[in-house]
């Protein structure tokens, strides 16, 4: 019998809580799920609940901690004080697992147990331990993810004709969107994920203050408004390349690309390896979706006795710019395209140039030189 403690009990945990108790492969117990607080009734399988952390993390009869609380601290403290005491942790928090997966992962090696995050990228889609696993000795040269939920299904709605704000209000009230969405919004939330994808990718760490990162925290309607008759589409994409370069930015994508197919909360994600593509697609949110993933890392633990599988080398990675054709339009649809200077190289369509692959500091500049510009990475090559 595996007995497991669940710091947190909310969408993820009390979906996990009757994912466990409908599976038959592993005999397994919940004894405790830690809730700021337990007075509160709950709709998932009635559960012992406590508001002393100490319960779940010190109670010698619990093998498994399953983290589905969310925040840095004090997940963080508590994550390390249940190590010390040589349990196994399978966690789905982004915000904890961005910022000390190396560090948890050391202290994991040292106790030799076990420690997974599958849950905290894409939700429900199976995409860290592929990328470890299954990809682990193929040359990726790029990936590319659609990576949260909340800003697809605003930027879906935005093609429909939705105004920005009613779009952000229905993600609220469908529960996909925090009550403050800043970090969806802003870009944050995918610098995290993309943090975890490029450690699982590239077994190195990376700081992500320095990735390039744009969101959707300012009304894009009337981009997406605008390119939409141009065919193209905007997408919040996470990129990241083998050499380093990693770019969170909204992204003109082909309408007909499949990228541009992923709507509302679905996630997607690709590795490019010999040039082709291998993409991984799927519900990135929801308690149920979410749920499976957690299971997943459960088994994998399971199978190994809840020993750590390995550790990811600690190295640094060189930082380079990523470099994507941009394209350039008038913030006036009236305003004559030739009015604008050019990098070298530029093709003028008949309402944008396309220019050949910038960096974000040359895109950048050319945006400063010239007012009236409105410019966008766009996908062209996958
Ligand atoms: N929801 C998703 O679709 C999704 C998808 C992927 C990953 N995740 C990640 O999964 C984790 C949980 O998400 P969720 O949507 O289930 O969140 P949630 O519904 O807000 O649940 C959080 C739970 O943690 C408890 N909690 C939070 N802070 C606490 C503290 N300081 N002390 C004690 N208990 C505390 C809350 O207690 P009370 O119930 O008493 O408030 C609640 O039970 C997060 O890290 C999130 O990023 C979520």
């Amino acid at each position: 019998m595996i007995r497991i403690g669940l710091l947190g009990y909310g969408t993820v945990g009390q979906a996990f809580a009757e994912l466990v108790a409908r599976q038959t492969r592993v005999q397994t117990l919940i004894e405790v799920a830690l809730v700021r607080n337990p007075e509160r009734p709950r709709k998932g399988p009635q559960i012992r609940l406590t508001g002393n952390p100490e319960d779940v993390i010190d109670c010698p009869d619990i093998d498994v901690i399953v983290d589905v609380m969310g925040g840095s601290e004090p997940a963080r403290q508590w994550l390390v004080r249940a190590i010390e005491q040589n349990k196994s942790v399978i966690s789905a928090n982004k915000e904890v697992m961005a910022d000390y997966a190396s560090e948890l992962g050391q202290l994991a090696a040292r106790h030799n147990v076990y420690l997974a995050w599958e849950a905290a990228v894409g939700g429900g889609i199976p995409l860290l331990e592929p990328l470890k696993s299954h990809f682990s000795g193929a040359p990726v040269s790029r990936f590319i993810g659609i990576l949260n939920g909340t800003t697809n299904y605003v930027l879906s709605r935005l093609e429909t004709g939705e105004s920005y704000s009613e779009a952000l209000s229905d993600a609220q009230r469908a529960g996909y969107a925090e009550a403050d969405p800043a970090n969806d919004l802003n870009g944050s939330d995918v610098a995290r994920k993309l943090e975890l994808v490029f450690g699982a990718l590239f077994g190195t760490p990376k700081n992500f203050s320095i990735t390039p990162r744009r969101g959707i925290d300012e009304d894009l309607s009337r981009i997406v408004k605008r390119v939409e008759p141009w065919g193209w589409r905007v997408k919040v994409l996470a990129v990241a390349d083998q050499l380093g370069g990693t770019q969170i930015w909204p992204t003109l994508v082909r309408a007909d690309h499949r990228l541009a197919q992923v709507t509302g909360v679905m996630n997607v994600a690709g590795v490019e390896i010999y040039g082709q593509w291998f993409w991984m697609e799927g519900p990135g949110a929801g308690g149920p979706a979410t749920a499976l993933s957690l299971l997943a890392d459960f088994y994998r633990g399971y199978e190994t006795g809840f020993h750590r599988l390995r550790l990811s080398p600690l190295s640094e990675k060189l930082v380079h710019p990523i470099s994507m054709p941009w394209m350039g339009f008038a913030l006036d649809p009236d305003r004559s395209l030739s009015s604008f200077n050019v990098p070298d190289g530029a093709i003028m369509h008949q309402d944008y140039w396309m220019t050949p692959p910038l960096d974000q500091i040359s895109a950048a500049n050319w945006l400063a030189e010239n007012p009236g510009l409105l410019a966008y990475p766009v996908l062209l090559d996958a």
